[in-house]
């Protein structure tokens, strides 16, 4: 347990690349080399092969966006890191309401403003015999102008779209850092139920809506103690712990 607890300091080791394939492939095939103490912050400023979840491609043009994954060491025994994803949500949102913006969480983790998706996260798992390794991919698109949002297969918006003013992609970089390691050091040691209300007050959803889930349809209920979603299908409540779902 000990290598843990250096986590209280929360220090965050930093890589950057002009070009890399993936930051979440990059640091998978590398994690080796970090040091399991700390947070690696492996950024980039293109991505030639960037992806998200169910290997969707992940556009990602030079030095316009965010494109940053965190890699960090836990004991193997925790059972709720489905809510990393969660948490580093939050983290995304309290950013973007930074630069002036009022983002809202489709469950479980995509970030959308005005129901068009702004930023996504990539969060992978391996097991070893003594702790899991995390990796948390985090796309946020800054700088990206309106022309090319549009060749992304869904709606899609860049805080440049949505406030019609550039950031610096640094700034934007530091404030999603701090955001993302306080929510770690208090989710490493006191779990989701910090988040719970946070959560669910950013969340799209509300009671009644229409969502489809596991090719069925039904209708948003709530969001559990534990992150997942409950909704009613033919009249029987149903708990969804992972996936993805569609909304109207
Ligand atoms: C999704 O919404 O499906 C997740 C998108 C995650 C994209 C980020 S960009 C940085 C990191 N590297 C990747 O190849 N993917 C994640």
């Amino acid at each position: 347990m000990g290598v843990y607890l250096r986590w209280l300091y929360m220090e965050i080791n930093c890589l950057h690349f002009d070009s890399i394939n993936s930051t979440n492939t990059w640091s998978k095939e590398n994690y080796k080399s970090f040091d399991p103490s700390k947070i690696t912050m492996v950024t980039a400023d293109q991505q030639t092969s960037g992806h998200g979840r169910y290997n969707r491609p992940w556009l990602s043009p030079a030095k316009q966006n965010i494109y940053a994954t965190f890699t960090f060491f836990l004991p193997q025994n925790r059972k709720d890191l489905g809510n990393i994803a969660q948490i580093t949500a939050l983290s995304i949102v309290k950013t973007i309401k930074e630069c002036g913006l009022f983002p809202l969480i489709k469950w479980p983790n995509d970030i959308l403003i005005d129901r068009k998706k702004i930023s996504g996260i990539l969060c992978e798992v391996m097991q070893e015999a003594n702790h899991s390794i995390v990796f948390v991919g985090i796309g946020l698109n800054v700088n990206m102008p309106p022309e090319i949002l549009q060749k992304i297969n869904q709606p899609a918006a860049s805080l440049l779209s949505e406030t019609g003013k550039e950031f610096d992609v640094q700034d934007v970089l530091h404030l999603l850092k701090n955001y993302f390691a306080k929510h770690l050091k208090l989710f490493i040691q006191n779990g989701f139920f910090p988040f719970l209300n946070d959560y669910r007050n950013h969340v799209i959803h509300q009671k009644g809506d229409l969502i489809s889930a596991q090719m069925q349809k039904g209708l948003f209920q709530r969001i559990d103690d534990d992150g997942t979603l409950i909704i009613e299908m033919d009249g029987k409540m149903q708990k969804i712990n992972a996936g993805e779902i569609d909304i109207q």
